[in-house]
Protein backbone atom coordinates (compact mmCIF):
# COMPACT_ATOMS: atom_id res chain seq x y z
CA UNK A 1 0.00 0.00 0.00
CA UNK A 2 1.22 3.87 0.00
CA UNK A 3 1.27 6.18 3.10
CA UNK A 4 0.77 10.05 3.70
CA UNK A 5 4.01 11.63 5.40
CA UNK A 6 3.03 13.94 7.52
CA UNK A 7 3.86 16.57 4.54
CA UNK A 8 1.39 15.62 2.86
CA UNK A 9 3.76 13.25 0.14
CA UNK A 10 2.81 9.24 -0.35
CA UNK A 11 5.04 6.95 -0.65
CA UNK A 12 5.01 3.15 -1.17
CA UNK A 13 5.00 1.13 2.21
CA UNK A 14 6.71 -2.12 2.07
CA UNK A 15 4.28 -4.30 3.82
CA UNK A 16 6.61 -7.45 4.62
CA UNK A 17 10.20 -7.75 6.21
CA UNK A 18 13.07 -9.02 4.59
CA UNK A 19 14.28 -12.10 6.63
CA UNK A 20 16.69 -13.36 4.02
CA UNK A 21 18.73 -11.56 1.59
CA UNK A 22 20.69 -11.39 -1.57
CA UNK A 23 24.16 -9.47 -1.66
CA UNK A 24 24.28 -7.53 -4.80
CA UNK A 25 27.27 -5.05 -6.22
CA UNK A 26 27.45 -1.86 -8.32
CA UNK A 27 30.30 -2.23 -10.99
CA UNK A 28 32.26 0.99 -12.08
CA UNK A 29 31.05 2.04 -15.57
CA UNK A 30 33.89 0.80 -17.20
CA UNK A 31 32.92 -2.80 -15.94
CA UNK A 32 29.37 -2.29 -17.20
CA UNK A 33 30.37 -0.80 -20.59
CA UNK A 34 32.36 -3.82 -21.18
CA UNK A 35 29.83 -6.53 -19.88
CA UNK A 36 26.96 -4.66 -22.49
CA UNK A 37 29.62 -4.87 -25.61
CA UNK A 38 29.99 -8.81 -24.39
CA UNK A 39 26.27 -9.23 -24.24
CA UNK A 40 25.94 -7.58 -27.41
CA UNK A 41 23.65 -4.77 -26.33
CA UNK A 42 21.33 -7.21 -25.43
CA UNK A 43 20.20 -7.06 -21.53
CA UNK A 44 18.98 -10.94 -21.62
CA UNK A 45 22.62 -11.98 -22.60
CA UNK A 46 24.23 -10.13 -19.45
CA UNK A 47 25.43 -12.28 -16.33
CA UNK A 48 23.64 -11.26 -12.94
CA UNK A 49 27.09 -10.92 -11.63
CA UNK A 50 27.81 -7.65 -13.23
CA UNK A 51 23.85 -6.27 -12.48
CA UNK A 52 23.10 -3.58 -9.89
CA UNK A 53 19.21 -3.76 -10.33
CA UNK A 54 17.71 -6.67 -11.60
CA UNK A 55 14.41 -4.79 -13.25
CA UNK A 56 14.42 -7.86 -16.05
CA UNK A 57 11.32 -9.25 -15.28
CA UNK A 58 8.78 -9.91 -12.66
CA UNK A 59 8.80 -13.32 -13.81
CA UNK A 60 10.32 -16.03 -11.59
CA UNK A 61 12.21 -13.03 -9.96
CA UNK A 62 9.75 -12.24 -6.88
CA UNK A 63 10.80 -12.11 -3.14
CA UNK A 64 8.63 -15.84 -2.54
CA UNK A 65 7.30 -15.79 1.20
CA UNK A 66 7.81 -17.90 4.70
CA UNK A 67 5.00 -20.32 3.87
CA UNK A 68 5.52 -21.04 1.06
CA UNK A 69 9.02 -21.83 1.76
CA UNK A 70 7.98 -23.88 4.37
CA UNK A 71 5.70 -25.71 2.07
CA UNK A 72 8.42 -26.40 -0.23
CA UNK A 73 9.81 -28.35 2.65
CA UNK A 74 6.83 -30.65 3.03
CA UNK A 75 5.83 -32.09 -0.57
CA UNK A 76 4.67 -35.55 -1.86
CA UNK A 77 7.39 -36.33 -4.87
CA UNK A 78 4.90 -38.71 -6.89
CA UNK A 79 5.12 -39.29 -10.40
CA UNK A 80 1.62 -39.73 -10.55
CA UNK A 81 -1.41 -39.06 -7.98
CA UNK A 82 0.89 -36.77 -5.98
CA UNK A 83 -1.34 -35.03 -2.59
CA UNK A 84 0.76 -31.59 -3.32
CA UNK A 85 -1.25 -31.44 -6.70
CA UNK A 86 -4.45 -31.90 -5.16
CA UNK A 87 -4.02 -29.44 -2.70
CA UNK A 88 -2.87 -26.92 -5.74
CA UNK A 89 -6.28 -27.82 -6.98
CA UNK A 90 -7.93 -26.89 -3.77
CA UNK A 91 -6.32 -23.83 -3.61
CA UNK A 92 -7.77 -23.05 -7.63
CA UNK A 93 -11.19 -24.14 -6.49
CA UNK A 94 -11.35 -21.67 -3.66
CA UNK A 95 -9.30 -18.78 -5.41
CA UNK A 96 -10.32 -18.90 -8.78
CA UNK A 97 -13.20 -20.84 -8.53
CA UNK A 98 -12.49 -23.26 -11.38
CA UNK A 99 -12.76 -27.19 -11.23
CA UNK A 100 -10.76 -28.54 -13.25
CA UNK A 101 -7.01 -27.80 -13.34
CA UNK A 102 -3.94 -28.97 -14.91
CA UNK A 103 0.05 -27.49 -14.02
CA UNK A 104 2.35 -26.76 -17.03
CA UNK A 105 5.61 -26.10 -16.28
CA UNK A 106 5.34 -22.10 -17.58
CA UNK A 107 2.78 -19.48 -19.11
CA UNK A 108 3.89 -20.32 -23.04
CA UNK A 109 3.38 -24.05 -22.20
CA UNK A 110 0.04 -23.13 -21.50
CA UNK A 111 0.16 -21.14 -25.16
CA UNK A 112 1.15 -23.66 -26.90
CA UNK A 113 -1.54 -26.33 -25.44
CA UNK A 114 -3.86 -23.95 -26.12
CA UNK A 115 -3.00 -22.93 -29.65
CA UNK A 116 -2.43 -26.72 -30.89
CA UNK A 117 -5.80 -27.99 -29.45
CA UNK A 118 -8.05 -25.19 -30.53
CA UNK A 119 -6.25 -23.40 -33.85
CA UNK A 120 -5.55 -24.09 -37.17
CA UNK A 121 -4.35 -23.19 -40.49
CA UNK A 122 -5.81 -19.53 -41.56
CA UNK A 123 -7.37 -19.09 -38.31
CA UNK A 124 -7.60 -15.57 -36.51
CA UNK A 125 -7.50 -14.74 -32.61
CA UNK A 126 -8.32 -11.32 -31.72
CA UNK A 127 -7.31 -10.37 -28.34
CA UNK A 128 -6.65 -6.98 -26.95
CA UNK A 129 -2.70 -7.47 -27.29
CA UNK A 130 -0.36 -9.19 -27.78
CA UNK A 131 2.36 -10.73 -25.52
CA UNK A 132 5.66 -12.13 -27.29
CA UNK A 133 5.12 -15.99 -26.68
CA UNK A 134 1.44 -15.59 -27.00
CA UNK A 135 1.59 -14.46 -31.21
CA UNK A 136 4.66 -17.20 -31.69
CA UNK A 137 2.61 -19.94 -30.26
CA UNK A 138 -0.59 -18.36 -32.02
CA UNK A 139 1.11 -18.10 -35.33
CA UNK A 140 3.96 -21.00 -35.15
CA UNK A 141 2.07 -24.13 -33.16
CA UNK A 142 -1.56 -22.95 -34.21
CA UNK A 143 -0.36 -21.95 -37.96
CA UNK A 144 -3.02 -18.75 -36.99
CA UNK A 145 -3.19 -14.98 -37.11
CA UNK A 146 -2.98 -13.09 -34.02
CA UNK A 147 -5.42 -9.82 -34.38
CA UNK A 148 -5.19 -7.29 -32.00
CA UNK A 149 -8.31 -5.29 -31.52
CA UNK A 150 -7.29 -2.67 -28.82
CA UNK A 151 -9.25 0.86 -28.56
CA UNK A 152 -7.77 3.80 -29.97
CA UNK A 153 -6.57 4.86 -26.65
CA UNK A 154 -4.24 1.98 -26.10
CA UNK A 155 -1.17 3.20 -28.37
CA UNK A 156 -1.09 7.39 -26.83
CA UNK A 157 1.63 6.53 -24.05
CA UNK A 158 1.10 9.73 -22.24
CA UNK A 159 -3.12 9.22 -21.16
CA UNK A 160 -5.63 9.45 -18.63
CA UNK A 161 -7.68 6.78 -19.97
CA UNK A 162 -7.82 4.46 -16.72
CA UNK A 163 -8.53 0.84 -18.66
CA UNK A 164 -6.09 1.52 -21.87
CA UNK A 165 -6.15 -2.56 -22.07
CA UNK A 166 -9.93 -2.91 -23.10
CA UNK A 167 -11.04 -4.50 -26.34
CA UNK A 168 -12.83 -2.48 -28.87
CA UNK A 169 -16.37 -4.25 -28.58
CA UNK A 170 -16.82 -3.06 -32.44
CA UNK A 171 -13.95 -3.97 -33.98
CA UNK A 172 -14.12 -7.28 -32.08
CA UNK A 173 -18.03 -7.44 -33.84
CA UNK A 174 -16.51 -6.19 -37.10
CA UNK A 175 -13.48 -9.49 -36.87
CA UNK A 176 -16.19 -11.85 -36.32
CA UNK A 177 -18.33 -10.29 -39.71
CA UNK A 178 -15.47 -10.34 -41.57
CA UNK A 179 -13.61 -13.75 -41.09
CA UNK A 180 -16.48 -15.39 -39.53
CA UNK A 181 -17.13 -17.15 -36.40
CA UNK A 182 -15.72 -20.52 -37.56
CA UNK A 183 -12.39 -18.95 -38.40
CA UNK A 184 -12.38 -17.62 -34.61
CA UNK A 185 -11.00 -20.56 -32.28
CA UNK A 186 -11.01 -18.64 -29.47
CA UNK A 187 -10.92 -14.67 -28.03
CA UNK A 188 -8.13 -13.64 -25.63
CA UNK A 189 -7.89 -10.79 -23.08
CA UNK A 190 -4.85 -10.50 -20.81
CA UNK A 191 -4.87 -9.15 -17.86
CA UNK A 192 -2.43 -6.29 -16.97
CA UNK A 193 -1.96 -5.80 -20.67
CA UNK A 194 2.11 -6.22 -20.68
CA UNK A 195 3.35 -4.84 -23.88
CA UNK A 196 0.74 -2.12 -23.73
CA UNK A 197 2.82 -0.91 -20.71
CA UNK A 198 1.07 -3.05 -17.72
CA UNK A 199 -2.35 -1.40 -18.41
CA UNK A 200 -5.90 -3.45 -17.05
CA UNK A 201 -9.24 -3.53 -18.74
CA UNK A 202 -12.67 -3.00 -17.06
CA UNK A 203 -14.98 -5.66 -15.91
CA UNK A 204 -16.93 -3.92 -17.66
CA UNK A 205 -15.35 -4.43 -20.95
CA UNK A 206 -15.08 -8.11 -20.08
CA UNK A 207 -18.36 -8.31 -19.82
CA UNK A 208 -19.31 -7.08 -22.75
CA UNK A 209 -16.56 -8.77 -24.55
CA UNK A 210 -18.08 -12.02 -22.99
CA UNK A 211 -21.33 -11.10 -24.47
CA UNK A 212 -20.29 -11.15 -27.82
CA UNK A 213 -18.62 -14.34 -27.56
CA UNK A 214 -21.74 -15.80 -26.07
CA UNK A 215 -23.61 -15.19 -28.80
CA UNK A 216 -21.31 -16.07 -31.80
CA UNK A 217 -20.67 -19.42 -29.58
CA UNK A 218 -16.69 -18.11 -29.03
CA UNK A 219 -14.47 -19.32 -26.54
CA UNK A 220 -13.11 -16.39 -24.30
CA UNK A 221 -9.58 -17.11 -23.39
CA UNK A 222 -8.20 -14.84 -20.15
CA UNK A 223 -4.50 -14.87 -19.63
CA UNK A 224 -4.32 -14.32 -15.89
CA UNK A 225 -1.00 -14.06 -15.57
CA UNK A 226 -1.29 -10.83 -14.13
CA UNK A 227 -4.95 -11.02 -12.94
CA UNK A 228 -3.87 -9.53 -9.43
CA UNK A 229 -2.76 -6.25 -10.45
CA UNK A 230 -5.76 -6.17 -12.78
CA UNK A 231 -8.05 -6.81 -10.41
CA UNK A 232 -6.32 -4.61 -7.50
CA UNK A 233 -6.59 -1.47 -10.62
CA UNK A 234 -10.29 -2.39 -10.64
CA UNK A 235 -10.95 -1.92 -7.44
CA UNK A 236 -9.03 1.40 -7.74
CA UNK A 237 -10.14 2.72 -10.95
CA UNK A 238 -13.74 1.27 -11.61
CA UNK A 239 -16.82 2.76 -10.40
CA UNK A 240 -18.88 -0.26 -7.93
CA UNK A 241 -15.51 -2.37 -7.14
CA UNK A 242 -14.05 0.09 -4.29
CA UNK A 243 -15.43 -1.85 -1.56
CA UNK A 244 -14.93 -5.19 -3.06
CA UNK A 245 -11.78 -7.14 -2.43
CA UNK A 246 -8.79 -8.44 -4.54
CA UNK A 247 -9.94 -12.10 -4.01
CA UNK A 248 -13.59 -10.97 -4.85
CA UNK A 249 -12.91 -9.33 -7.96
CA UNK A 250 -10.58 -11.92 -9.29
CA UNK A 251 -13.31 -14.74 -8.85
CA UNK A 252 -15.59 -12.14 -10.70
CA UNK A 253 -12.74 -12.28 -13.29
CA UNK A 254 -12.52 -15.90 -13.34
CA UNK A 255 -16.37 -16.68 -13.72
CA UNK A 256 -16.39 -14.68 -16.67
CA UNK A 257 -13.96 -16.56 -18.88
CA UNK A 258 -14.50 -19.79 -20.56
CA UNK A 259 -10.77 -21.02 -20.59
CA UNK A 260 -8.06 -19.21 -18.03
CA UNK A 261 -4.51 -19.69 -18.32
CA UNK A 262 -1.11 -17.91 -16.39
CA UNK A 263 2.23 -17.98 -16.28
CA UNK A 264 2.79 -18.56 -12.30
CA UNK A 265 5.80 -17.07 -12.31
CA UNK A 266 4.49 -13.80 -11.86
CA UNK A 267 1.23 -13.42 -9.22
CA UNK A 268 2.73 -16.90 -7.67
CA UNK A 269 5.81 -16.02 -7.04
CA UNK A 270 7.27 -19.41 -8.15
CA UNK A 271 8.00 -21.20 -11.38
CA UNK A 272 5.60 -22.98 -13.16
CA UNK A 273 1.70 -22.26 -14.86
CA UNK A 274 -1.50 -23.65 -14.89
CA UNK A 275 -4.69 -23.96 -17.30
CA UNK A 276 -7.85 -23.97 -15.13
CA UNK A 277 -11.45 -24.05 -16.61
CA UNK A 278 -15.15 -25.11 -15.49
CA UNK A 279 -15.75 -26.08 -18.79
CA UNK A 280 -15.57 -29.90 -18.87
CA UNK A 281 -15.27 -30.22 -23.08
CA UNK A 282 -12.58 -27.85 -23.25
CA UNK A 283 -10.40 -29.39 -20.49
CA UNK A 284 -10.32 -32.63 -21.92
CA UNK A 285 -9.45 -31.76 -25.28
CA UNK A 286 -6.28 -29.99 -23.88
CA UNK A 287 -5.68 -32.87 -21.37
CA UNK A 288 -4.34 -35.89 -23.33
CA UNK A 289 -1.71 -33.50 -24.78
CA UNK A 290 -0.25 -32.28 -21.21
CA UNK A 291 1.41 -35.65 -21.04
CA UNK A 292 3.23 -35.57 -24.27
CA UNK A 293 4.77 -32.00 -23.87
CA UNK A 294 4.42 -31.57 -20.42
CA UNK A 295 4.51 -34.48 -17.99
CA UNK A 296 2.06 -36.25 -16.00
CA UNK A 297 -1.45 -34.68 -15.02
CA UNK A 298 -0.27 -34.37 -11.47
CA UNK A 299 2.62 -32.10 -11.90
CA UNK A 300 2.42 -30.93 -15.68
CA UNK A 301 6.48 -30.63 -15.73
CA UNK A 302 6.58 -28.64 -12.72
CA UNK A 303 8.93 -29.89 -9.76
CA UNK A 304 5.96 -30.70 -6.48
CA UNK A 305 8.39 -28.20 -4.28
CA UNK A 306 7.20 -25.34 -6.97
CA UNK A 307 3.27 -27.19 -7.47
CA UNK A 308 3.38 -26.69 -3.24
CA UNK A 309 4.52 -23.38 -3.13
CA UNK A 310 2.22 -22.52 -6.01
CA UNK A 311 -0.79 -23.55 -4.25
CA UNK A 312 0.10 -21.75 -1.17
CA UNK A 313 1.08 -18.58 -3.65
CA UNK A 314 -2.35 -19.36 -5.04
CA UNK A 315 -3.95 -18.29 -1.92
CA UNK A 316 -1.44 -15.08 -0.81
CA UNK A 317 -1.85 -13.63 -4.34
CA UNK A 318 -5.31 -12.01 -3.98
CA UNK A 319 -3.89 -10.51 -0.71
CA UNK A 320 -4.28 -6.42 -0.92
CA UNK A 321 -0.79 -5.87 -0.23
CA UNK A 322 0.95 -8.65 -2.32
CA UNK A 323 -1.66 -7.78 -5.02
CA UNK A 324 -0.46 -3.94 -4.82
CA UNK A 325 2.88 -4.22 -3.66
CA UNK A 326 4.13 -3.34 -7.33
CA UNK A 327 1.28 -1.07 -8.16
CA UNK A 328 2.01 1.23 -5.74
CA UNK A 329 5.97 1.05 -6.41
CA UNK A 330 5.28 1.60 -10.24
CA UNK A 331 3.10 4.32 -9.18
CA UNK A 332 5.45 6.37 -7.07
CA UNK A 333 7.88 5.79 -9.46
CA UNK A 334 6.48 7.11 -12.54
CA UNK A 335 4.96 10.04 -10.53
CA UNK A 336 8.77 10.80 -9.85
CA UNK A 337 9.68 10.62 -13.59
CA UNK A 338 6.51 12.77 -14.90
CA UNK A 339 8.01 15.66 -12.37
CA UNK A 340 10.97 16.02 -14.49
CA UNK A 341 8.87 15.40 -17.54
CA UNK A 342 10.60 12.37 -18.56
CA UNK A 343 8.50 10.56 -21.38
CA UNK A 344 6.84 7.44 -19.19
CA UNK A 345 3.23 5.27 -19.80
CA UNK A 346 0.77 6.95 -18.10
CA UNK A 347 -1.00 6.23 -16.04
CA UNK A 348 0.92 3.99 -14.22
CA UNK A 349 0.02 0.41 -14.46
CA UNK A 350 0.90 -2.50 -13.70
CA UNK A 351 4.70 -4.98 -13.66
CA UNK A 352 6.92 -2.04 -15.00
CA UNK A 353 7.88 1.11 -15.15
CA UNK A 354 7.87 1.89 -18.99
CA UNK A 355 10.05 4.72 -20.65
CA UNK A 356 8.77 5.98 -24.01
CA UNK A 357 12.07 5.70 -26.19
CA UNK A 358 10.47 7.18 -29.05
CA UNK A 359 9.88 10.27 -27.02
CA UNK A 360 13.15 9.90 -25.21
CA UNK A 361 15.16 9.47 -28.15
CA UNK A 362 13.08 11.18 -31.21
CA UNK A 363 16.47 11.62 -33.28
CA UNK A 364 17.14 7.16 -33.69
CA UNK A 365 14.51 6.09 -36.27
CA UNK A 366 12.50 2.54 -35.57
CA UNK A 367 14.87 0.86 -37.80
CA UNK A 368 17.61 1.44 -35.23
CA UNK A 369 15.83 0.32 -32.49
CA UNK A 370 15.37 3.35 -29.94
CA UNK A 371 14.09 0.90 -27.28
CA UNK A 372 17.02 -0.96 -27.51
CA UNK A 373 19.22 1.39 -27.21
CA UNK A 374 17.52 3.52 -24.22
CA UNK A 375 17.45 -0.13 -22.64
CA UNK A 376 21.35 -0.47 -23.08
CA UNK A 377 22.08 3.09 -22.16
CA UNK A 378 19.87 2.58 -18.68
CA UNK A 379 22.23 -0.17 -17.72
CA UNK A 380 25.41 1.36 -18.85
CA UNK A 381 24.94 4.95 -16.63
CA UNK A 382 23.61 2.64 -13.53
CA UNK A 383 24.02 -0.87 -13.82
CA UNK A 384 20.13 -1.53 -13.80
CA UNK A 385 18.92 -3.90 -15.89
CA UNK A 386 15.76 -3.49 -17.97
CA UNK A 387 14.10 -4.97 -20.54
CA UNK A 388 13.38 -3.27 -24.96
CA UNK A 389 9.92 -3.86 -26.05
CA UNK A 390 9.74 -2.39 -29.30
CA UNK A 391 11.01 -3.69 -32.65
CA UNK A 392 13.26 -5.89 -31.40
CA UNK A 393 10.56 -7.78 -29.48
CA UNK A 394 8.87 -8.31 -32.89
CA UNK A 395 9.24 -10.91 -35.47
CA UNK A 396 10.36 -10.52 -39.08
CA UNK A 397 7.00 -10.87 -41.81
CA UNK A 398 7.30 -13.77 -44.05
CA UNK A 399 9.27 -11.87 -46.73
CA UNK A 400 11.96 -11.29 -43.84
CA UNK A 401 10.94 -7.75 -43.61
CA UNK A 402 10.98 -5.33 -40.13
CA UNK A 403 8.00 -5.39 -38.66
CA UNK A 404 8.07 -1.77 -36.34
CA UNK A 405 6.41 -1.91 -33.24
CA UNK A 406 3.33 0.15 -32.22
CA UNK A 407 5.17 1.23 -28.96
CA UNK A 408 9.01 1.90 -28.19
CA UNK A 409 8.96 1.38 -24.76
CA UNK A 410 12.49 0.83 -22.30
CA UNK A 411 10.13 -1.79 -19.41
CA UNK A 412 11.79 -1.44 -15.82
CA UNK A 413 9.63 -3.89 -13.90
CA UNK A 414 9.48 -4.30 -10.05
CA UNK A 415 9.74 -7.86 -9.03
CA UNK A 416 7.38 -8.18 -5.84
CA UNK A 417 8.66 -7.62 -2.54
CA UNK A 418 12.16 -7.26 -4.15
CA UNK A 419 13.36 -4.05 -4.52
CA UNK A 420 12.49 -0.55 -1.85
CA UNK A 421 12.16 2.89 -2.72
CA UNK A 422 15.61 4.21 -2.14
CA UNK A 423 16.25 1.59 -5.48
CA UNK A 424 13.51 3.70 -7.37
CA UNK A 425 15.08 6.71 -5.97
CA UNK A 426 18.60 6.16 -7.53
CA UNK A 427 16.72 4.80 -10.64
CA UNK A 428 15.05 7.99 -10.93
CA UNK A 429 18.40 9.77 -10.64
CA UNK A 430 20.17 7.94 -13.60
CA UNK A 431 17.05 8.12 -15.80
CA UNK A 432 17.29 12.07 -15.36
CA UNK A 433 20.98 12.09 -15.99
CA UNK A 434 20.43 9.55 -19.03
CA UNK A 435 17.86 12.36 -20.33
CA UNK A 436 19.59 15.15 -19.97
CA UNK A 437 22.65 13.13 -21.91
CA UNK A 438 20.32 11.86 -24.92
CA UNK A 439 22.32 13.32 -27.77
CA UNK A 440 25.11 10.97 -26.79
CA UNK A 441 22.76 7.92 -27.56
CA UNK A 442 22.63 6.57 -30.89
CA UNK A 443 21.56 3.04 -32.76
CA UNK A 444 21.94 0.07 -32.69
CA UNK A 445 22.38 -2.75 -35.45
CA UNK A 446 21.85 -6.46 -35.55
CA UNK A 447 25.03 -8.44 -36.03
CA UNK A 448 23.41 -11.98 -35.02
CA UNK A 449 19.87 -12.59 -35.77
CA UNK A 450 18.20 -15.85 -34.65
CA UNK A 451 15.27 -16.34 -36.57
CA UNK A 452 12.36 -16.38 -34.06
CA UNK A 453 12.04 -14.82 -30.50
CA UNK A 454 15.36 -13.05 -31.36
CA UNK A 455 14.97 -10.34 -28.70
CA UNK A 456 16.29 -13.71 -26.62
CA UNK A 457 19.69 -14.32 -27.95
CA UNK A 458 20.08 -11.56 -30.43
CA UNK A 459 23.46 -9.60 -30.55
CA UNK A 460 23.97 -5.96 -31.66
CA UNK A 461 25.99 -2.81 -31.83
CA UNK A 462 26.49 0.51 -30.86
CA UNK A 463 26.59 2.51 -33.93
CA UNK A 464 29.81 5.04 -33.94
CA UNK A 465 30.41 2.94 -30.97
CA UNK A 466 28.14 5.37 -28.90
CA UNK A 467 27.95 3.28 -25.52
CA UNK A 468 32.10 4.43 -25.35
CA UNK A 469 31.00 8.24 -25.39
CA UNK A 470 28.44 8.06 -23.27
CA UNK A 471 30.93 6.13 -20.70
CA UNK A 472 33.44 8.29 -20.85
CA UNK A 473 30.97 11.15 -20.04
CA UNK A 474 29.43 9.38 -17.46
CA UNK A 475 32.71 8.96 -15.50
CA UNK A 476 33.87 12.60 -15.83
CA UNK A 477 30.93 13.70 -14.47
CA UNK A 478 30.18 10.94 -11.97
CA UNK A 479 32.97 9.18 -11.32
CA UNK A 480 32.74 5.37 -11.41
CA UNK A 481 29.46 5.06 -9.62
N1 LIG B 1 1.38 -14.04 -20.75
C1 LIG B 1 1.79 -12.89 -20.22
C2 LIG B 1 0.83 -11.77 -20.07
C3 LIG B 1 3.12 -12.76 -19.80
O1 LIG B 1 3.53 -11.61 -19.27
C4 LIG B 1 4.01 -13.85 -19.93
C5 LIG B 1 5.40 -13.75 -19.54
C6 LIG B 1 3.51 -15.03 -20.51
C7 LIG B 1 2.19 -15.09 -20.89
C8 LIG B 1 4.40 -16.22 -20.69
O2 LIG B 1 4.67 -16.80 -19.46
O3 LIG B 1 7.15 -16.56 -19.21
O4 LIG B 1 5.84 -18.15 -17.79
O5 LIG B 1 6.20 -18.61 -20.19
N2 LIG B 1 6.00 -12.66 -19.28
C9 LIG B 1 7.37 -12.54 -18.87
C10 LIG B 1 7.77 -11.10 -18.80
C11 LIG B 1 8.35 -13.36 -19.64
O6 LIG B 1 8.96 -10.83 -18.58
O7 LIG B 1 6.92 -10.23 -18.90
P1 LIG B 1 6.04 -17.57 -19.14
Amino acid sequence: MSIKLSSGKEIPIEMHKARMVQKIRLTPVDERLKAIQEAGYNTFQLKTKDIFLDMLTDSGTNAMSDNQHAAMMKVDDAYAGSMTFYEFADAVKDVLEYKYVMNVHQGRAAEHLISKVFAKQGDVVPTNYHFTTTKVHIEVTGEATCLEIYTDEALKTESTVLFKGNMDPQKLKDTIKKYGKDKIPFVRMEATTNLLGGQPFSMENLKIIKQICKENGLILVLDGSLICENAYLIKQREKGYGNKTVAEIVKEMCSIADLFYMSGRKNTCVRGGCIATNNEELFEKIKPWLPVYEGFFTYGGMSQREVAAMAVGMREMVDFDLAGCAIEQIKYFVKRLVETKIPVVTPAGGLACHLDAKKFLPHIPQSQYPAGALTAALYIASGIRSMERGTISMERDKDGKEVFADLELTRIALPRRVYTVSHIEYAVDRINWLYKHRDLIKGLKFVFEPPVLRFFIGKLEAIDDWGRGLGEVYKKEMGSY
